[in-house]
Parts: C-alpha cells; sequence; structure tokens
C-alpha cells in the first residue's frame, strides 16, 4: 500500500472549490433516469450522454474533483475514438469506479438488504487500476421503518464496507465509503440523525478492525432529513445543524473529507443544505458533494438524447457544478439560481 498516493488522492477528491460527480449508475438506474426523458437506453446513447457531460470543459476543470464510473463507463471509447476515462483525466479530474455488486436481500431480515460484491473484488480493483481508477465507490443501504434498522443489517452492511475498504487501500485505491441511510419513509429528523449516528459509529469501528487508513478515504454520507413523507419537514438551518452535529460526534479528525450524496432532494435544496453546513463551518475536514441526481436532473432533463440539445445540457450541468462548487465553499446565493 502504497499511503502518500491514497492521502494524496483523497485530498485532491475533496479540495476547495470542488466535488465529486455520481455518474455510477448501474444498467437498470440509468434506463429509469432515460425513461423519463424518453430515450432508449442503448450503449450508444449512455456513451453520448456521458461523454457530453466529460466534455463540458469548464464544470470539469473548476468544480468536478473527480467522477464515478460505471463498469461499462470505464471501458468505453468516445465517439472520435479516445477513452472516456483519458477525457476524464485530460479536465484534470480523477476517474473512479463502483465496485459494489447492488444491494440484495438480507437473509432473515425482512425489507432490509446488504451489498454484494466481496467475491473477487482484488481481482477486480487490480483490473480497474490499470483502466485509471484511482478510487473508488461501495453503497451500504440502510432504510428505516418500524423496526428497521435492525443491529443485524446495520453491523453486517458496515462490516462489508470495511472489508471493501481494506481491499481498496491494498489496491491503492482510495475508497469512498458510502453507507446511505434512505430519505423514503415518514419518520422524523430525529430518527433519521439517530439512526445515521448508530450507523455511522459502527461503520467507524469496523473500518478500525479492518485495519483501513482513514486518511486516505473519503465519507460519502446522508444529510440529516426528515423523510419525504413526513408531514414535519425541516429548514435548510435546521438540516445543516444537526447533519454537522452528527458527523461531529462520528467522524474522526483523521478522514480528510466528506462527500454527501443528494440521496433524492431536489437540485437546488441539496445545494442550499451544503452551502449552510459550510457557513457554520469550523469542523476538520471538508465538506462538499458527491451528487448523481442533484447534478444531472437538469441536464439529462435539458438534453433528451437530441443532438441539438447538446449545448444546452452542458450549460445545465455547469451551472449546477458551479452552483455546488460555491457551495463547497459557503458562497452559494439563491439569486445565483435565479440569474440563471
Ligand atoms: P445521489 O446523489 O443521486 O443520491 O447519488 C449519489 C450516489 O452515488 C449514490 O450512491
Amino acid at each position: 500500500m502504497n499511503l502518500d498516493q491514497l492521502v494524496e488522492v483523497a485530498n485532491a477528491m475533496v479540495a476547495p472549490g470542488k466535488g465529486i460527480l455520481a455518474a455510477d449508475e448501474s444498467s437498470s438506474t440509468i434506463k429509469k433516469r432515460f425513461d423519463a426523458i424518453k430515450v432508449e437506453s442503448t450503449e450508444e446513447n449512455r456513451r453520448d450522454y456521458r461523454e457530453m457531460l466529460f466534455r463540458t470543459e469548464t464544470a470539469m476543470r473548476e468544480h468536478i474533483s473527480g467522477v464515478i464510473l460505471f463498469d461499462e463507463t470505464i471501458r468505453q471509447k468516445a465517439k472520435d475514438g479516445t477513452p472516456l476515462v483519458k477525457l476524464i483525466e485530460a479536465a484534470g479530474a480523477i476517474p473512479g469506479i463502483k465496485v459494489d455488486a447492488g444491494a440484495k436481500p438480507l437473509a432473515g431480515c425482512p425489507g432490509e438488504t446488504i451489498t454484494e460484491g466481496l467475491d473477487g473484488l482484488r481481482e477486480r480493483l487490480k483490473e480497474y487500476y490499470g483502466l485509471g481508477a484511482r478510487f473508488a465507490k461501495w453503497r451500504a443501504v440502510i432504510d428505516i421503518a418500524d423496526g428497521v434498522p435492525t443491529w443485524t443489517s446495520v453491523k453486517a452492511n458496515a462490516h462489508a464496507l470495511a472489508r471493501y475498504a481494506a481491499l481498496c487501500q491494498e489496491a491503492n485505491i482510495v475508497p469512498i465509503v458510502e453507507p446511505e441511510v434512505l430519505m423514503d419513509g415518514d419518520h422524523d429528523i430525529q430518527r433519521c440523525a439517530d439512526v445515521t449516528e448508530w450507523v455511522l459509529k459502527t461503520v467507524y469501528e469496523e473500518l478500525y478492525e479492518q485495519r483501513v487508513v482513514l486518511e486516505g478515504t473519503v465519507l460519502k454520507p446522508n444529510m440529516i432529513v426528515p423523510g419525504k413523507k413526513s408531514a414535519k419537514q425541516a429548514s435548510v438551518e435546521e438540516v445543516a445543524e444537526r447533519t454537522v452535529m452528527v458527523l461531529e460526534r462520528c467522524v474522526p479528525v483523521a478522514v480528510p473529507g466528506i462527500a454527501y450524496l443528494s440521496g433524492g432532494q431536489s437540485d437546488e435544496l441539496a445545494t442550499a443544505h451544503l452551502d449552510a453546513m459550510n457557513r457554520i463551518g469550523g469542523f476538520p475536514w471538508s465538506m462538499t458533494f458527491s451528487y448523481g441526481r442533484a447534478l444531472q436532473a437538469a441536464p439529462q432533463k435539458a438534453w433528451g438524447g437530441k443532438k441539438e440539445n447538446v449545448s444546452a445540457a452542458q450549460a445545465a450541468f455547469a451551472h449546477r457544478a458551479k452552483m455546488n462548487g460555491l457551495a463547497s465553499l459557503g458562497q452559494w446565493e439563491k439569486s445565483l439560481e435565479k440569474a440563471a
């Protein structure tokens, strides 16, 4: 393990004013996104769409530190034959790869899942490193419902995350550790805070037990928000204060940075929350974004699969990247959205 390299990459992933583009939708997820804009999910369309994002020069250069890719994408070439990985590197961003095999039903725990993908991971990581990946992502999914999550699922998911992270570091790949507490459901914000605190405490214990070097990791957590169906929604300030409080209780100072998932928040709200946290400031890690939907909803809508819409879609992506870059510095203003 080359710790200096891991630390350097981890810090570059959370560099000031920059964040991560999560473009690692699995085949079934990207199909859902394309269905919504009436685009057929063919390999060529997926390539054209992602090529369009990676060729959004200024956004990529100024606001995107790294891109999480899906297995298909890390092997794909742009229309002119350039590997997509090379486009990302040319823009000064770091290619990364989703390595989990998805969340599958957890035996004995109805309604809960365990993320699979550890078998053969050492060999796959080696291959991905050769293809240019310098960081990876593994998403554990924790739902909230009556009697859920169980300790069984919290423990099993944290353990798998730690096993994954240790294998990544052995392969000189920075692990993004993503324990996502879902915002589906009607629970209140306190319940989200309690479950997230439990999950994060468990994750850091498991990372320690599996000998993961925290300086060479990035945490990708959910924010502390009420369930989507909760009757009582929270203000931007409350979400920011509670998220910072939970993370301060759980995340060791040795972790270089935290890159949030958007998890189904609207794109502007995800930006507002990140900005509000960075305005509080004073915490020991940088806090930025690793958004999928909150960065891509606008460009997908603007694109609609049509060549003539490419520049409008790139402008939409560039705008969201810039807004989130500002939010990562606590310098975003709502008026900038209106002006655009
Ligand atoms: P969202 O920002 O759409 O939640 O996606 C981020 C991600 O990578 C989830 O694993």
